[in-house]
């Protein structure tokens, strides 16, 4: 139910601008956070359409995060960019819009670096300005180009660089920049999507002012769709010895594996000039490619900058959301969520090397006592499920499965009259599914509904089943995360119900109701 003073934020702009420069405590006394889907542990503006995470960078103790927003609607448009910032990348305070559409220029995706080095002269004081690095989009004519702004207070107030844009070479599809400090040649280092080419460009500058085209990547791997929001790292490879390699992101606009957008990884070697793929790295004709996340509702991640050293983690989020249905998720009166943040790792499998993902450890935090059953038969299991309810907020789970040569086991979740979210895992056909075509709503577009895959390199083996359910999604992570499969789903207020099935015993189940982010 949309309350009578929500129905007026939806309508007015200038109502919405005033509440969204209030501060966080305002807003929640507001009761702004207590609508059906609006979840708890996750990122979500307070009102209003968002999507693709931007600028994310670390400065001063606090993790910033850019987003796509629209500050006078609930669908796509206007795009400006929100802002928010949090010191445990759980429980974030909402800042003023920090880059608005401004004379016929939207501002599209991109990324935010320190320039530790006061490169670009825009520092004062001895103190580094935070420099935004995004695509212009023309609403009068076709074209992006990549502009500079920065700021020189800790990301609260932005100025756009006079000498804009800093990149333009004439074309209508030209977008989201992402930049980072390349110390071995000593210069900052672009990599952007150039879409409808399904390549990816490199570009190098010393001030970040001046750009010199250095090399092209692509088409590979997924080229059905448009390529967008590229994002270009380096990772250490688990286990001793295993030395680092580079990881090139992707997002296509369409022809993931559960339909729609998704996001593609490479694994390389960038030498500060092009990239290079690993020769373990699928490249035969009709290769399926490799997939951040087989989900439905996994975009536009892109990783955070200058995460200390001393810190060393790679970590990302991504949209929560498919450009196939985006605009018509029935949420109000906001639109669209972050997955959880997580650590990146580098894995090397029989197959190859693959990109692991693993929930924030920061995330323990909001966890409330251990609720563990030790092990033994499904009724068991179940009996101990229906006992703990942990369906009345946000919660997280680990489930352990024992080895098993054929069969189907699992979870059923927001479970109820003739609706469930069904996450399996599959012997026979050697694959972990999520499956929502009888989750709550779908109706509101006819491609939201279906079952989402990813395959399983052992299907006998034990498998573990690392699950993070919130009012409106869930993210399931196999095998400390060499799988992930981020789902939306809008349950009825009824289903609440979660039960294990297929497997004769569950070797243990541990389990913690995670405590909202908003209180
Ligand atoms: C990806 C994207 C980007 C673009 C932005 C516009 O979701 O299409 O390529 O910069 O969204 O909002």
């Amino acid at each position: 139910m949309i309350q009578p003073l929500m129905r007026a934020l939806l309508v007015t702009p200038i109502l919405t601008l005033l509440i969204l420069s209030l501060p966080a405590g305002r807003l929640r006394s507001a009761d702004l956070y207590r609508e059906p889907y609006r979840p708890q542990f996750h990122f979500t503006p307070a009102t209003n359409w968002m999507n693709d995470p931007n600028g994310m960078v670390w400065y001063e103790g606090e993790y910033h995060l850019f987003y796509q927003y629209n500050p006078f609607g609930d669908r796509w448009g206007h795009m400006s960019w929100g802002h928010s910032v949090s010191r445990d990348l759980l429980h974030w305070e909402a800042l003023p819009l920090a880059l608005p559409e401004e004379g016929g220029v939207m501002i599209f995706s991109g990324s935010a670096v320190v320039d530790w080095k006061n490169t670009t002269g825009f520092g004062k004081e001895g103190h580094p300005p935070l420099v935004a690095i995004y695509t212009g989009h023309y609403t009068e004519r076709p074209l992006q180009n990549q502009q500079i702004a920065y700021s020189t207070d800790r990301g609260r107030t932005w100025t756009k660089y006079a000498g804009n844009p800093v990149l333009d070479i004439g074309e209508k599809d030209f977008r989201d920049p992402k930049v980072f400090w390349h110390e071995p040649t000593h210069r900052w280092v672009m990599v952007v999507s150039w879409p409808v080419h399904r390549q990816v460009r490199f570009y190098a500058s010393p001030n970040l002012k001046e750009w010199t085209h250095l090399s092209d990547f692509g088409p590979a791997g997924s080229t059905t769709g448009i390529w967008e929001c590229p994002d270009l790292f380096p990772l250490r490879v688990d286990g001793a010895g295993g030395g680092s390699r580079w990881v090139l992101t992707v997002n296509v606009g369409s022809g993931a594996p559960g339909g729609g957008s998704g996001c593609q990884y490479f694994v390389g070697d960038f030498d500060g000039t092009g990239f290079h793929l690993d020769p373990t790295y699928p490249t035969a004709p009709g290769a399926p490619g490799l997939w951040a996340d087989r989900g439905r509702d996994f975009y536009a991640a892109v990783s955070w900058s200058d995460v200390p050293s001393r810190d060393g983690r790679r970590l990302w989020l991504g949209w929560m959301s498919n450009w196939e249905y985006a605009n018509d998720v029935p949420t109000a009166p906001w639109r669209s969520a972050m997955s959880i943040p997580r650590e990146l790792g580098l894995r090397r499998l029989p197959e190859g090397l693959r990109l692991t993902q693993r929930p924030v450890r920061e995330l323990a935090t909001l966890r409330g006592p251990r609720l563990r059953f030790g092990g033994g038969s499904l009724e068991a299991a179940n009996r101990w499920l229906d006992r703990v309810g942990l369906h009345e907020g946000g919660f997280e789970m680990r489930v352990a499965l024992p080895a098993a040569s054929h069969g189907i086991q699992g979870l059923r979740c927001y479970a109820g009259e003739g609706e469930e979210v069904l996450i399996a895992i599959d012997r026979d056909q050697g694959r972990l599914s999520v499956d929502r075509s009888k989750s709550g709503h779908r109706s509101f577009n006819p491609r939201f509904s279906g079952v989402t895959t990813a395959p399983l390199a052992d299907p006998g083996a034990a498998h573990q089943l690392h699950l993070l359910v919130d009012a409106c999604s869930v993210e399931v992570f196999l095998d400390d995360g060499v799988q992930v499969l981020t789902t939306l789903v809008l349950p009825s207020p009824g289903a609440r119900r979660i039960e294990a099935f297929g497997a004769p015993r569950l070797s243990s189940i541990e389990a913690w109701r995670l405590a909202s982010t908003w209180r």
